[in-house]
């Protein structure tokens, strides 16, 4: 384990079939429908690519967005901004915003109005993390990886100052490495 780390919450080995448990999940629920995930990087590059392997199907495309809501601080400003936007045309398509964790709800709040307001034909979520009892907004998510305690984890695409997205499994972040 990382020495800035106080514990790991998610080993590679239970994220790995979590991630395929999700894949399996999604191919039957889109079966015979055209899919394309929306990423928001850049926290869930990791878990889309894993993802996207898990979903046995050739009906699914991916396009990305960057948004940016918290700077190098470990809490939210409620400030959502966007840094790239898609490329392609999602009206009429169905769509799935692929997140890396749910913590108080506004970014993706503020994201799937965003999308919606394109005109999808339907419009899901799937979230590796969801913070427990942090939400602060009636965002509803079809698909939840893991449901995680309240505290600043970092590993596998999620950062702390752009640092640890490299770390192949999940852990808590010493608060005495960002205080
Ligand atoms: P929300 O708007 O409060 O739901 O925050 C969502 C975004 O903040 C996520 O997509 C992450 O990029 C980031 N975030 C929230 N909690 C954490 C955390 O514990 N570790 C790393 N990033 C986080
Ligand atoms: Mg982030």
């Amino acid at each position: 384990m990382h020495e800035n780390l106080t514990k790991v919450l998610f080993t590679e080995e239970e994220i790995s079939k979590r991630v395929k448990e999700l894949g399996a999940q999604i191919k039957k629920d889109y079966e015979g429908k055209d899919l394309i995930l929306i990423t928001v990087l850049r926290g869930a590059f990791i878990f889309m690519a894993d993802l996207v392997r898990a979903i046995d199907t050739d009906e699914v495309e991916m396009d990305f967005m960057a948004v940016s809501s918290y700077g190098a601080q470990a809490k939210t400003s409620g400030i959502v901004r966007i840094l790239k936007d898609l490329d392609t045309n999602i009206e009429g398509r169905n769509v799935l915003i692929v997140e890396d964790i749910l913590d108080s709800g506004v970014t993706l709040k503020y994201l799937s109005k965003n999308i919606k307001s394109r005109n999808p034909k339907s419009l899901e979520v799937v979230t590796l993390l969801l913070k427990e009892g942090k939400q602060e907004t009636d965002m509803r998510c079809k698909y939840i990886g893991f449901e995680c305690e309240d505290a600043f984890v970092v590993g596998y695409g999620l950062d702390y100052a752009e640092k640890y997205r490299n770390l192949p499994y999940i852990g808590v972040l010493d608060p005495k490495a960002y205080s």
